[in-house]
């Protein structure tokens, strides 16, 4: 797996000075921005912009030829759509720049050299257009045999040490997000609970984080009867995967939780062939709160961030576990399996029991846990359900980061929906709030006195429409921005 990404640099060069292939220039209300010191290109560049009628709506594109005084070889033009830098939004116009600059670099893909021109007047500014750039330029090729990805990057901005920091620090959050976006990418028949295990250790290892992989044995002695039930059908065994990140002096400790069911097929209660394809996403959380992780690592952040990934291949082999056979938890809970596609709680039960026993100061697990995410949210806004002020710690990190997430509750009458006949609880509820359900049922394994957020991607994970923005089809990186920002602001 080896991810194409483009490497990216910070400039202070006036833009029509710089000597790309390509240079991008932000388009508002049918003007030019960010070309103040130049004033002969802006008029002309203007003139342009109103002949093609480009007023600069959010994600337009069009390359033209540099016009005279212009060092690049070409411009591409890029709408900010409706952007207000000094308006009361700070966070809405850092997303219009991410934006932009995502369109941008995705409509660039043989391009030689770019320069990224864009009106940001702010580090925080820098950081979005780095950050767009960034997950704009990303390609997943590794099974194709042809594709080009956008060359060399430079992002143009303010002088002062602080913009360029802010630059190399969303270098880092969007490469963090790419890694994310190739682990959901890459095919289950190469992304399996023991290879992605291998993958985690390669990744901390340059990173010198430890790592702990539980396999069948350690998981059987362990007791860990969700993760071992989930895993029986595949050939390819489970595996618990622990990643630490312990710097020195750290005050406080983050737990994280991820989702990593490599395929789900639905097990015995097997899924419809309409869209399986997409369930090689199903380890997103996972893949988001590892790549978080790392991405902490990477900015040095004086902040113990532990990951739990709980990784399985759910499928209806002949030693698959059947609807209506008990799993006995790592917790001790005894859960009557009446759904084996409701097969993400199991595991995540098992790891969040792991996570809550070294208390954590914040413990926040994230997966495609249920459709009904999407039935309830649509396919861009992820669902946050919790202790009421961890759930609106990570809707206000969503929100200065331009990622889409909302509040949800956990009404009382969720959990008697879960009553069993044979044991403590089922692992499949009431169908109506089939979302809030799933968080009712994750509770009973997280001790009262947590501070616990659940986070359903399962719509935002996966982009099965047109790309937008800086998001392509398919992988987004879901909720690696967001988790990095908790780690920057926890206080
Ligand atoms: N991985 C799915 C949820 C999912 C569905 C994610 C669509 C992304 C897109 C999950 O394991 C699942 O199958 N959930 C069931 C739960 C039900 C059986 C209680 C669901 O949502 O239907
Ligand atoms: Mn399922
Ligand atoms: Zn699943």
């Amino acid at each position: 797996m080896a991810g194409a990404s483009t490497p990216s640099s910070y400039s202070t060069i006036s833009p029509v000075k710089a000597t790309a292939s390509v240079l991008v220039i932000g388009v508002a209300d049918s003007s030019v921005l960010g070309l103040e010191g130049a004033k002969a290109v802006r008029t002309a560049l203007d003139d342009t912009v109103r002949a093609i009628g480009f007023t600069g709506s959010a994600g337009a594109t069009a390359r033209i030829p540099a016009p005279k005084g212009v060092s690049a070889g070409s411009v591409l033009l890029v709408g900010l759509g409706e952007f207000d830098p000094s308006g009361e939004d700070v966070a809405a116009a850092h997303e219009a720049l991410r934006r932009a600059a995502g369109a941008a670099l995705r409509s660039l893909d043989g391009a030689e050299s770019i320069a990224v021109a864009l009106p940001a007047a702010s580090p925080d500014g820098v950081e979005a257009v780095a950050v767009g750039a960034g997950l704009g330029a990303y390609r997943f090729l590794d099974y194709r045999s042809e594709g080009k990805v956008p060359g060399v990057l430079s992002v143009i901005g303010p002088k002062g040490k602080s913009f360029s920091a802010a630059h190399d620090s969303g270098v880092v959050i969007a490469a963090a997000t790419n890694r994310a976006r190739d682990l959901v990418n890459t095919p289950p028949l190469d992304l399996y609970p023991e290879s992605y295990a291998e993958i985690v250790k390669a990744q901390a290892k340059e990173r010198r984080l430890k790592v702990t992989v539980l396999g069948d044995k350690e998981l059987e002695a362990g007791g860990y009867g969700g993760i071992i039930g989930v895993g029986q059908g595949s050939t390819r065994g489970p595996r618990l995967v622990k990643v630490e990140y312990a710097p020195k002096g750290a005050k406080r400790h983050l737990g994280f939780v991820g989702k990593g069911i490599t395929f789900d097929s639905g097990g015995i209660s097997l899924k419809p062939a309409k869209s399986m394809e997409d369930m090689k996403s199903d380890m997103a959380g996972s893949a988001a709160v590892l790549q978080a992780l790392l991405g902490i690592s990477d900015l040095g952040l004086p902040v113990r961030v532990t990951a739990w990934l709980p990784l399985a291949e759910n499928m209806p082999g002949s030693s698959a576990q059947r609807p209506s056979d008990v799993l006995t938890m790592r917790s001790g809970k005894r859960v009557e399996v009446t759904n084996t596609d409701a097969e993400g709680r199991l595991v995540l039960a098992d790891a969040l029991t792991d996570a809550d026993a070294e208390r954590p100061d914040l413990l926040i697990d994230v997966a495609t846990l249920t459709g009904a995410q999407i039935v309830a949210l649509g396919e861009r806004t992820s669902g946050v359900m919790g202790t009421p002020a961890a759930r609106d710690d990570v809707i206000a990190a969503a929100a200065a980061v331009g990622e889409n997430m909302w509040a949800m509750p956990i009404p009382e009458e969720m959990l008697s929906g879960f009553d069993s006949t044979a044991a403590d609880l089922t692992n499949s509820g009431p169908r109506p709030g089939g979302m809030l359900a799933a968080a009712a049922f994750l509770r009973e394994f997280v001790g009262e006195d947590t501070n616990w957020a659940h986070i359903d991607i399962a719509g935002p994970s996966f982009n099965g429409s047109a790309p937008f923005g800086y998001t392509p089809k398919a992988a987004t990186g879901a909720a690696v921005r967001t988790l990095i920002q908790i780690a920057k602001t926890l206080d």
